[in-house]
């Protein structure tokens, strides 16, 4: 196995991890950090983190009874599940090209990874495919990101209901990009008993946080927390997401910025010759180049400290695909403009 690479960012324009590029104002900053050094450092934290799940509940959307786990990242869920339900005889299956840490932590917990393909060339869900693919390995657990990552696209919803209607095991629907995406499975999770949706802050402002969130039945849940290790959200974590969550504006006007950017971004990518550019309901754009192979143009704008994603190669489905992440009106525009003068 090779371990996860992030490559340095130093001084680049950064647009290649899904962040959100706004900080807060001022006076909120100050709010913030009045409150942080109240914060005893000395003690563990909340072991259980009830005044940040309760935050959470009033102020994202949260259906009603559902419980609630966190994680130091989805990440973390994602381990936190995987050391759950795998083993030598099971096996994990999500649609492939997805998030690489499915497969990453599958293969961790020494766990069969089974990949299906997407469908060529919009990225949609091949039916037949998938639903062959439950039938003959019958997955102890199903990933499936929603959007996608790092194709951007949602899947139809009926095919993702009849998956979990023919899945034998446990289904995530992972809305890591849930604040762009304007839609949420977390309205079906009284429907079935076998469905968990997870969430994360990360990609609406709060990466350096590190806070997930995993909703679902109590059984599930309770079953789940065996495996999470104590105390996994820290204090000044708790203190800090419980703070801004009680100022939920902000957080949302700042995605409603990123998702008009986002269009805005696609239009002007589609204009240029050279490239092909997937539409997206996430805060990131997967392209193609054309002419010339996607490692050009990815070190090209590397010069030019703009740091996005290569995609090519972890994929055969992503051959000269490279990734950007929606940034700020000028970071974007820098990005375009080292964009055309490389094509
Ligand atoms: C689909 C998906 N799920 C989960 C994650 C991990 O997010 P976190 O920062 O919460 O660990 C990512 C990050 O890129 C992602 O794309």
């Amino acid at each position: 196995m090779s371990a996860y690479h992030v490559p340095p960012a130093q001084g680049a324009i950064k647009l290649d991890a899904m962040e959100n590029p706004y900080t807060w104002p001022d006076e909120l900053r100050r709010l913030w950090l009045a409150e942080l050094e109240r914060v005893e450092v000395n003690r563990y934290p909340s072991a259980t983190a009830d005044v940040l799940k309760q935050v959470m509940r009033e102020s994202l959307d949260i259906p009603e009874g559902v419980a609630l786990m966190l994680g130091n990242g989805s990440d973390e869920l994602i381990q936190v599940l995987a050391l759950a339900l795998g083993g030598a005889d099971r096996i994990f299956l999500a649609p492939e090209p997805s998030f690489v840490m499915y497969r990453q932590i599958s293969r961790v917990v020494d766990t069969e990874f089974v990949g299906v393909p997407l469908a060529w060339p919009d990225f949609s869900l091949d039916r037949e495919s998938m639903l062959a693919a439950v039938q003959s390995h019958q997955p102890a657990l199903i990933f499936i990101a929603w959007p996608n990552n790092p194709t951007g696209n949602l899947f139809a919803e009926e095919l993702l209901l009849e998956i979990i209607k023919e899945a034998p095991g446990l289904v995530v629907i992972d809305e890591a990009y849930h604040a762009f995406s304007g839609t949420s499975f977390a309205g079906h999770l009284g429907e079935f008993d076998n469905l968990l949706v997870m969430r994360t802050l990360s990609k609406s402002g709060l990466a350096g946080l590190r806070l997930g969130y995993l909703m679902g039945q109590e059984d599930w849940l309770s079953e789940l927390e065996k495996v999470r290790l104590p105390y996994n959200i820290n204090s000044l974590t708790q203190k800090t997401a419980e703070f801004i969550l009680r100022h939920p504006d902000l957080l949302e006007e700042q995605a409603a910025q990123i998702r008009s950017d986002r269009e805005q971004l696609f239009a002007d990518m589609q204009a240029l010759d050279g490239i092909t550019v997937w539409p997206s309901a996430a805060n990131f754009l997967l392209f193609r180049t054309e002419g010339k192979p996607a490692i050009e143009i990815f070190e090209g704008l590397g010069k030019q400290s703009v740091l996005i994603k290569n995609m090519h190669g972890s994929h055969p489905q992503l051959r000269d695909c490279l990734r950007v992440t929606v940034g700020s009106e000028d970071e974007n525009a820098k990005f375009l403009e080292s964009l055309k003068r490389l094509l």
